[in-house]
């Protein structure tokens, strides 16, 4: 972790099975949340001696896809406050992968206006609502007039929460562990505004249901099981609040998530994601 930094990341391990969950997870939104795109902007052109960002890049999925497109002479750069998983991401055949720990409210100083992409992609559980602001300013300044940012993040404020389920518990989980870390719940109501102050431009949101349950098919079950292991990552860290007086321990921990995987099969409850993609004006306004 960058030394000095303190970070709200509610996710407290960084193992290998930790590796595989962002893997798949990555999976799972892209191929059966995004349909298939990694790249947002259908019509975005990236020139041959073009730089990319990779801001919070976990286990580097999003640059494993990126460096299978793109020719060896654009530069990817990812950028992570712990290094756990650089090893697995950086392979001698690909050279133009750069990785550097960093955080994303404090980017080096010499990358203004150097990138014609930034990707971040599910830091709504690392970065507080008031981080948000210094990370897109961050992002604002180091891309190029003209470059174009894109965020992907679940939109908490849409799980729904019919009285007495278990999701309704997880949701209220969910709410005071995030007020607790000063977390940003309603991503999809507050990220245009904050792009907007900053300067951003042609800001486009797109709202993406994931499919979980075993009534939306393979896909369902898949979502089923990311989402799983998505609320066990946080187990340590709700069991250290007392589990916010809903669960009292992992054995509890484990039968809620048992009774919400029912109610997903049932179709009563979902989760919205966020597709957001603006750009930095090419000239001064
Ligand atoms: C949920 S993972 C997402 C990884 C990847 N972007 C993806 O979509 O699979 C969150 C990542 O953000 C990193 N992170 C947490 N706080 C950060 C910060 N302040 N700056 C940069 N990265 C941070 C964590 O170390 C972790 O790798």
């Amino acid at each position: 972790m960058v030394s000095g930094e303190e970070s709200a990341y509610v996710v407290l391990t960084q193992d290998d099975a930790e590796r595989k969950r962002l893997n798949d997870a990555y999976h799972y939104y892209k191929e059966s949340v995004r349909r298939g795109k990694f790249i947002y902007d259908e019509s975005l052109v990236l020139p041959e001696d073009a730089a990319v960002l990779d801001v919070g890049t976990g286990s580097g999925a999003w640059i494993s896809d990126m460096v299978q497109i793109v020719p060896s002479s654009v530069v990817i750069h990812g950028i992570d406050i712990s290094p756990a998983f650089f090893p697995h991401i950086q392979s001698s055949a690909n050279q133009n992968i750069r990785l550097s720990v960093h955080s994303c409210t404090s980017l080096p100083e010499d990358w203004s206006n150097s990138f014609d992409l930034v990707n971040q992609s599910l830091l709504i559980a690392a970065i507080t609502q008031d981080e948000w602001r210094q990370n897109l300013r961050e992002t604002y300044r180091v891309l190029k007039p003209g470059g174009q940012v894109q965020l992907f993040d679940p939109d908490f404020e849409s799980l729904s929460s019919h009285p007495g389920t278990a999701y309704e518990k997880t949701r209220l989980i969910l709410e005071s562990l995030w007020a607790k870390h000063s977390l940003m719940f309603d991503f999809k109501a507050q990220i245009a505004c904050i792009l907007m102050e900053i300067g951003f431009k042609d800001i486009l949101i797109e709202v993406k249901e994931g499919p979980i349950g075993k009534q939306k098919g393979d896909a369902g079950l898949e979502g089923a099981d990311i989402q799983c292991r998505g609320l066990r990552s946080m187990q340590p860290i709700i069991l250290r609040y007392s589990g916010f007086g809903i669960v009292n321990n992992s054995e509890e921990f484990e039968s809620l998530l048992d009774t919400i995987q029912r109610e997903w099969d049932e179709g009563t409850s979902w989760l919205d994601y966020v597709v957001v993609c603006a750009r930095r004006p090419s000239t001064a306004v």
